[in-house]
């Protein structure tokens, strides 16, 4: 029989890839997206899209009644803009996730949502476990931990099965460069095709463990069988386990790209911002089988070409 699986936020830049390669398994799949900051064309031909908000509670309940499993992706997910819009991240980040948990809970059936490496907060000098003591600070990492609390205390209570998955940072096609708070990778790509600067917050030092987004998709999907067959909330990072600092990727995207080198324009520091994020990606390889497979090499030229592609169509 053809699973029927919900995606929330299909049509962003992780639940495409996500919806992608749900598809080429033979899945049938419902994107749930309000368009806020996702686009209907990168909605792939065969999934059906319902545009709608993830604060609909009856929606969601209709939606997920239909479903074998359920993908929660949908987020404001720019950092910046839950710090001045604190409520509004508050209800959609939080308020949705437990509005989509109590649904997957009455239907009984599992959900995999996106929390975030931003749990861990400012942790300088080691890598982060799944053990390792929660530090947030902003409120968009507060409210991804709370959608973690939030999954344990609906397992107890109502029996949700669920794996929340700490994505580290994330990059490939589709990544929206135009938007101020990109992905670092996709901007600087950006910046390094239209031979303009780059802008970095700070000293450019700060580092991060970039992983690519077909890796994501991949252990997405190994989180949610693993979370059907089993009960109870889990949690994984998803990550390399190795880290690269902005400088270093400036260089890294210079070299795919072939040709010269980038300028630097050095600004003062973002409030909420991160120094140093590495995760431990040991729990996952051993629970879910999951290693991230793409080199940065490799993921950086294959966002290159795409991004070459399109410049050209
Ligand atoms: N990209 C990363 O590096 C990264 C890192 C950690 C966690 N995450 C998490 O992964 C998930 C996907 O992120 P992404 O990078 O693909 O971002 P994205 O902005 O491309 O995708 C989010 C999608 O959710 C939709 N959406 C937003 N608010 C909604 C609402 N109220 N109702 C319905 N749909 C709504 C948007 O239109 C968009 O399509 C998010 O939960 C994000 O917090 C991403």
């Amino acid at each position: 029989m053809t699973r029927k699986t919900l995606v929330t936020g299909g049509a962003g830049f992780i639940g495409s890839h996500l919806a992608d390669r749900l598809l080429a398994d033979g899945e049938e799949v419902v994107i749930l997206d309000n368009l806020s900051s996702g686009a209907r064309e990168n909605v792939p031909a065969g999934a059906r899209l319902v545009e709608g908000d993830i604060l609909d509670t009856e929606l969601v309940a209709d939606l997920v009644r239909d479903v074998d499993s359920v993908f929660h992706l949908a987020a404001l997910v720019i950092v910046q803009e839950c710090i001045r819009n604190w409520d509004l991240g508050h209800q959609i980040n939080l308020g949705g996730t437990i509005g989509l948990f109590r649904a997957a809970a009455a239907k009984g059936i599992p959900v995999v949502y996106a929390s975030s490496a931003a749990i861990y907060g400012n942790r300088s000098g080691s890598e982060c476990r799944e053990d390792s003591l929660p530090m947030p600070i902003s409120p968009y990492g507060a409210d991804k931990l709370g959608c973690e609390h939030q999954a344990r205390a609906m397992a107890e209570i109502h029996g949700l099965r669920s794996a929340g998955l700490r994505f580290f940072n994330v990059y490939g096609p589709r990544q929206d460069p135009r938007s101020p708070y990109a992905g670092v990778i996709s901007k600087f790509c950006a910046n390094r095709a239209a031979d303009t600067p780059h802008t970095v917050f700070g000293d450019g030092l700060q580092s991060r463990d970039f992983i690519y987004v077909g890796d994501i998709a991949r252990g997405l999907v190994s989180a949610r069988n693993r979370a059907a067959d089993s009960g109870g909330a889990s949690v994984y990072n998803l990550c390399t386990g190795s880290e690269k600092t902005l400088l270093d990727l400036a260089k890294e995207i210079d070299s795919v790209a072939g040709r010269g080198t980038t300028e630097i324009t050095h600004v003062k520091p973002r409030a909420g911002d991160i120094r140093m994020s590495l995760g431990s990606p040991k729990l996952a390889y051993d629970e879910l089988g999951f290693q991230a497979e793409t080199s940065l090499r490799n993921g950086l030229t294959s966002l290159w070409n795409s991004l070459e592609d399109n410049r050209k169509a």
